[in-house]
């Protein structure tokens, strides 16, 4: 195989941004498109000059594709995602993987048992080609910040209008969307949480989720929940879609300083020595540490972006390449997602590994209380979708 034919599922917004790039991806060729939206369908098919599918399941069988780009609401993405592998096509699933953690794990057995050999299986997790959050991962992964005690996220910035959850019935819906903020804007960060800390997952959450706060929407658009780790390492979650101006600032706090990045910038804040050095041996009583403030210089690693996910993902399929986005990965920020969402709304202390069965019970609790309190009309929105990326 010298080019990959690909098929777009799901081509609304996302999809629509993924179509624009698609074929100047080298060894990619859009070869069908497919959207339950007729309209939609007809226009994409007419503007890239390819066949349309209303159904999925005929673009999977049409034998046009190699690899598909699943670009839909979320519940569909774990039943694409493992009906595309018993096809035999490589899959590409937009964040997040699926709603729970019982369908993400599901898919990844499957993956994994039947299909790994010979199927790739990534995911949109454009943030991890940010050099950015690349160079923080190593600083981490390096041991620069010594024995990690702290980390805060105020991730404010996710700001949305009343019009954005009216754009879509799907949207801020529990049986449509499976969450909000959590669900929609907050996969990055979640999946961020792990990565840059090298896949570590707390055993234990605490959190205060709020239902429809600044928005008439039937799920959460705030969440604020507090991270155990078994080292004792603690992190701090805070998030809305309903605040401006935002505030987006990362804290890392270890033996050996702080590290913030803020506007795109990271400060180390380094101390000479250990913090614990100082703390034992201080004969002051209230002298911190001495601490040297560092710019950390971040240097271009090539592309970044969705493009350079899906040039890695072809890539991946033609030259063994190894992914930078691995689908069964996905599951880890997935469970942080939902062990927040299990503590925020219950009010319950959550040990992980999250039970599957619990959440999907909860995801049906949430449905039958708030189903329906979602009072926003239908309204066409602008969008500009390079203004909700970050
Ligand atoms: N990676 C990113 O930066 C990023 C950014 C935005 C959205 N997303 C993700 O992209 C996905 C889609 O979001 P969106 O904002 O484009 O939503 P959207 O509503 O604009 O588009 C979804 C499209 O899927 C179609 N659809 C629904 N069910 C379908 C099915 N079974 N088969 C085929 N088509 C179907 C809808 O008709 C619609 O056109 C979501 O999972 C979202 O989380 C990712």
């Amino acid at each position: 195989m010298d080019k990959v034919r690909v098929g777009v599922i799901g081509v609304g917004s996302m999809g629509s941004v993924h179509l624009s790039y698609l074929n100047s991806v080298e060894g990619a060729v859009l070869a069908a498109v497919c959207d339950i939206d007729e309209q939609k369908l007809k226009e994409r098919s007419t503007q890239y000059n390819v066949p349309g599918f209303k159904d999925y399941k005929e673009l999977l069988n049409s034998g046009l594709c190699d690899a598909v780009l699943i670009a839909t609401p979320h519940y569909d993405h774990p039943i694409i995602t493992r009906d595309a592998f018993a096809k035999g096509l490589h899959v590409l699933c937009e964040k997040p993987i699926a709603v729970d953690v019982k369908e993400a794990r599901i898919t990844n057995e499957l993956y994994q048992s039947k299909y790994a050999d010979k199927l790739k299986f990534g995911v949109m997790f454009q943030m991890r080609t940010s050099p950015t959050l690349r160079k923080i991962r190593e600083l981490i992964a390096d041991g620069e910040l010594g024995e990690l005690f702290r980390f805060t996220w105020i991730v404010t910035d996710w700001f949305r209008t009343w019009t954005y959850y009216a754009s879509g019935g799907w949207r801020a819906t529990w049986t449509g969307e499976g969450g909000g903020v959590m669900l929609n804007q907050c996969p990055h960060n979640l999946d961020q949480l792990q990565w840059l800390l090298g896949g570590m997952m707390p055993n234990r959450v605490t959190a205060v989720a709020t239902v429809g706060k600044r928005h008439p929407i039937e799920v959460e658009d705030e969440m604020n929940a507090i991270l155990e780790y078994p080292n004792g390492m603690i992190g701090h979650f805070i998030t809305t879609t309903g605040e401006a101006p935002g505030t987006n600032r990362l804290e890392i706090a270890g033996d050996r300083g702080k590290l913030v990045l803020e506007h795109g910038k990271i400060t180390f804040y380094r101390t000479r020595t250990t913090v614990t050095h100082v703390l034992q041996n201080s004969p002051e009583s209230f002298g911190g540490a001495e601490t040297w403030e560092c710019d950390i210089p971040v240097r271009s690693r090539g592309p970044e972006g969705h493009k350079a996910i899906t040039q890695n993902f072809i890539n991946a399929i033609l030259k063994g390449e190894e992914l930078i986005a691995e689908g069964v990965d996905g599951v880890k920020g997935l469970e942080l997602g939902n062990a927040m969402m299990l503590a925020g709304l219950t009010r319950k202390i959550v040990e992980l590994p999250v039970d599957g069965d619990e959440y999907q019970q909860f995801l049906k609790d949430m449905a039958a209380k708030y189903g329906g309190k979602k009072t926003l009309g239908q309204r066409k929105a602008v969008v500009d979708m390079a203004a909700s990326f970050k």
